[in-house]
């Protein structure tokens, strides 16, 4: 059996959103220029555990869980990629640090690996989307018309099989999947029938499923099987199904889709599956045109493959180093660092750093001098920087333009 082989983690129907994923195998995929390679680790719980053991959970819960003095952190937000968690997490030091004082807590400073790993945690949270809604689900299969084909309950069409009895499709996953692969041949019936090929948006498809599961006569129902996917795997398989005959990826590919590097990826796992199967039907034209054959997936591929789309936003774009030394300025960082970063009396000259070498060493550092800056920032009376959008890709990029300028001088002497 495909699914004894694989990972899968047992959710019961109430803790269905809570953190099921063990076994993620995470990796993020790079753009070529991009120089700083580096690997997510392998399984983002451990960030949950990094979450815990640094005390953020005295303060935050996730999805309920945990303090109540910052925000709940598992609220399906979208925070950004790597250094934008990394600024958002730095923008709060100063009040984390007085709230820490109050509570008698000490600062946690971070080994890289941990950074990353938290990070890496907070960007997930986002994966897995809202719970499924009964409700909604119960008024989308007539809507969308499933039930001109499948029944549930004895009630609808009799030319699929019933609902009933799929008690296996019950993550939103596999429904993504199962539709993929019947599509061409459900919107040719579609077409007959003179009905509309149903579009999905937001969370629609989680909603059909839950109410799908909850349907369900299978006597497994209390079990909800999730397969998350490992983007690793699914960089491979955006390969092998031919998603490049249309689309550029890294430099590779044709251009008859939309660079999907581009796309707003602000949406939940299910979200994207939706985005893919509402553009089945333009592709399976450009398909037939170009007598290309329609990609199956089962139920891993399309996870994985869905789980790589997920992480295209986790690393950086490159940041521009001019604005770099401008937000260098703006932010104070000169005031110790000097200008430029070439040293002053507080802080070491940067262009000689040799700690800095990727977003991971600039994230790390940062967070552990937090209480340093606080200090010097308070003599001073200056105000805490805060960061928003590229901005700490551009300081990064600005900090690495130095270090490699450096080194280019050097290795022409
Ligand atoms: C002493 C309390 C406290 C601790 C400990 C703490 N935080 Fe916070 N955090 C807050 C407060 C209060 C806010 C909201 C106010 C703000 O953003 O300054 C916040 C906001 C945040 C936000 C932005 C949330 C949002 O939805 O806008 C993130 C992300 C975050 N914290 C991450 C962390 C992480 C990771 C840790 C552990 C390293 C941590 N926090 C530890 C109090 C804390
Ligand atoms: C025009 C008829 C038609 C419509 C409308 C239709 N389906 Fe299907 N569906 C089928 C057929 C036929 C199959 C069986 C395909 C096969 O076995 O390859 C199927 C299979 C499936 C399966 C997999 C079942 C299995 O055992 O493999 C799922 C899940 C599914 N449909 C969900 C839906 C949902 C959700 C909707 C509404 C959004 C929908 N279908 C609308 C005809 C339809
Ligand atoms: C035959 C050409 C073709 C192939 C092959 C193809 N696509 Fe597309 N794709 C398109 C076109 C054209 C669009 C934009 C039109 C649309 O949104 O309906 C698109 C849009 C998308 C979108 C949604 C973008 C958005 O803004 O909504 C996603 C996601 C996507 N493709 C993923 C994939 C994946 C994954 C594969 C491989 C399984 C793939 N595509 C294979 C042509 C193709
Ligand atoms: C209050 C003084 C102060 C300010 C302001 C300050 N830093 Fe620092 N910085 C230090 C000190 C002291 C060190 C070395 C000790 C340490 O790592 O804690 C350091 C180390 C660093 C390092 C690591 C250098 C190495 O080779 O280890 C980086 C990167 C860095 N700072 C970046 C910044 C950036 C970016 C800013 C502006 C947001 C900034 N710093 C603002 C005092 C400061």
């Amino acid at each position: 059996m495909r699914e004894k082989s694989q990972k899968f983690i047992r959710v019961n129907k109430h803790s269905f959103f809570a953190f099921i994923l063990a076994g993620v195998t995470i990796w993020l995929p790079l753009k070529n220029s991009w120089a700083q390679e580096f690997n997510v680790p392998t399984n983002p719980l451990k960030g949950r555990f990094v979450l815990e053991q640094k005390g953020c959970i005295t303060c935050h819960a996730v999805k309920g869980d945990g303090g109540d003095i910052g925000p709940d952190l598992g609220q399906n937000k979208f925070y950004g990629s790597f250094l934008q968690l990394a600024g958002i997490m730095l923008n709060h030091a100063p009040e984390m640090l007085s709230r820490m004082r109050q509570l008698d807590l000490s600062y946690p400073e971070f080994t890289k690996t941990e950074m990353m790993e938290l990070i890496a945690y907070l960007y997930y949270m986002r994966y897995l989307g809202e719970p499924g809604d009964l409700y909604r689900g119960k008024i989308l299969v007539k809507e969308k018309n499933c039930l001109a084909c499948h029944s549930i309950a004895d009630k609808g069409g009799n030319l699929a099989p019933a609902f009933d009895k799929l008690g296996k499709y019950v993550s939103p996953l596999y429904m993504a999947q199962a539709l993929w692969n019947h599509g061409p041949e459900m919107e040719k019936q579609i077409q007959q029938m003179g009905l509309k090929r149903p579009k999905f948006e937001k969370n629609e498809i989680v909603d059909l499923s839950a109410y799908i599961r909850k349907a369900s006569q299978s006597p497994k129902i209390e079990q909800v099987y999730m397969s998350p996917g490992n983007p690793r795997k699914g960089k491979t398989i955006f390969k092998q199904k031919g998603c490049l005959d249309c689309h550029t990826m890294q430099g590779e590919g044709n251009d008859l889709g939309p660079d999907l590097t581009e796309l707003d990826w602000n949406i939940s796992v299910t979200e994207i599956a939706g985005l893919m199967w509402n553009h089945g039907s333009e592709m399976s034209a450009i398909m037939e045109e170009q007598q290309l054959e329609w990609p199956s997936f089962t139920g891993k591929e399309m996870a994985d493959l869905i789980a790589y789309l997920y992480f295209l936003k986790f690393t950086d774009q490159p940041g521009d180093n001019e604005k770099g030394r401008n937000v260098f300025t703006e932010k104070g960082c000169v005031n110790c660092h000097g200008e430029d970063a070439l040293g002053g009396e507080f802080a070491p000259d940067l262009s000689t750093s040799k700690s800095v070498v990727s977003p991971i060493d600039m994230a790390q550092i940062m967070w552990n001098h937090a209480p340093v800056m606080e200090e010097r920032i308070a003599e001073k009376v200056m105000e805490w920087p805060e960061f928003s959008g590229s901005e700490m890709r551009d300081i990064y990029a600005f900090i690495s333009s130095l270090t490699s300028v450096k080194k280019a001088a050097k290795d022409q002497r």
